[in-house]
C-alpha cells in the first residue's frame, strides 16, 4: 500500500570479541530476514573493499605498520564514507545488519591505552544503531573456540583489554546476549530483538546522528 513509502529500515549492529560469533549471526539473520520478505543487507566494518579498507586489511594482517592514532582514523573515515550510502538505504526501506560499527572503533582502540573520548570524536556524527546486539563471551571462552586468523589484534592478552573497553561503552540501550548458549538460541533471541526494532523503525522511529 501507499502507507509503505516513507516506511525505512533499522540500522542494526552487532559488536563482540573476535570469535563471538558475530559474523555467523549476522548471516543466518540476514537469511531469516530474507525468508520474511523484509528487505535487508548484510554489511561489515571494515569494509575492506575501499581503498581506504585495504590499508586497514593490509595493516591488520601485519603486511603494513601505522600510528594507532592514524589508523584508528583509518577505521573512523571508512564509516564515513559509507555513511550517505548507509542513509539513503535505510531511508529507502532497507535494513542493515552491521557486523562491527564505531564501538569496535572505540573498544579496540582504547584497548592500546588511547583516550577513550579522543576515540569517540570522529565517530560523531555518523549514524546512530537502532539497536545494538553485544554477543557476550570472555576473552577466555572466546579463545578456546579457536581459530583465531592470526590477524594483529587476535591474542588473549589483547582481547582481554578490548573486553574492558566495551564493557565501559555499554549503555543500557544495548542488548546483552550470551554467546555462549548453543547457536539456536542465540539465534531465536537475536531474531525477536531484531523484528521489534524493525517494526520499531516503520511505526516512525527517527533516525539520529551518534552523540
Ligand atoms: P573483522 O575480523 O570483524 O573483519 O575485524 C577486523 C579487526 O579490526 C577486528 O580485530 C576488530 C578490529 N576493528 C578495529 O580495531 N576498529 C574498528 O573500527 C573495527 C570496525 C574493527
Amino acid at each position: 500500500s501507499s502507507e509503505n513509502v516513507n516506511v525505512r529500515g533499522a540500522l542494526i549492529v552487532l559488536e563482540g570479541l573476535d570469535r563471538s560469533g558475530k559474523t555467523s549471526q549476522c548471516s543466518r539473520l540476514h537469511s531469516y530476514l530474507a525468508e520474511q520478505g523484509i528487505p535487508a543487507e548484510l554489511w561489515r566494518f571494515p569494509d575492506r573493499n575501499t581503498c581506504v579498507g585495504q590499508m586497514i586489511s593490509s595493516y591488520l594482517a601485519n603486511k603494513s605498520q601505522l600510528d594507532d592514532q592514524a589508523v584508528h582514523l583509518l577505521f573512523s573515515a571508512n564509516r564515513w564514507e559509507k555513511r550517505s550510502l548507509m542513509e539513503n538505504k535505510l531511508k529507502s526501506g532497507t535494513t542493515l545488519i552491521v557486523d562491527r560499527y564505531s564501538y569496535s572503533g572505540v573498544a579496540f582502540t582504547s584497548a592500546k591505552g588511547l583516550d577513550i573520548e579522543w576515540c569517540k570524536a570522529p565517530e560523531r556524527g555518523l549514524l546512530a544503531p537502532d539497536l545494538v546486539l553485544y554477543l557476550d563471551i570472555s576473552p577466555e571462552e572466546a579463545a578456546k573456540r579457536g581459530g583465531y586468523g592470526g590477524e594483529r589484534y587476535e591474542q588473549l592478552e589483547f582481547q582481554r583489554k578490548v573486553s574492558q573497553q566495551y564493557r565501559i561503552l555499554r549503555d543500557g540501550t544495548w542488548q546483552i546476549i550470551d554467546a555462549c548458549l548453543p547457536v539456536e538460541d542465540v539465534e531465536k533471541q537475536l531474531r525477536k530483538l531484531v523484528f521489534d526494532c524493525i517494526i520499531a523503525c516503520r511505526n516512525g522511529k527517527s533516525l539520529s546522528p551518534l552523540l
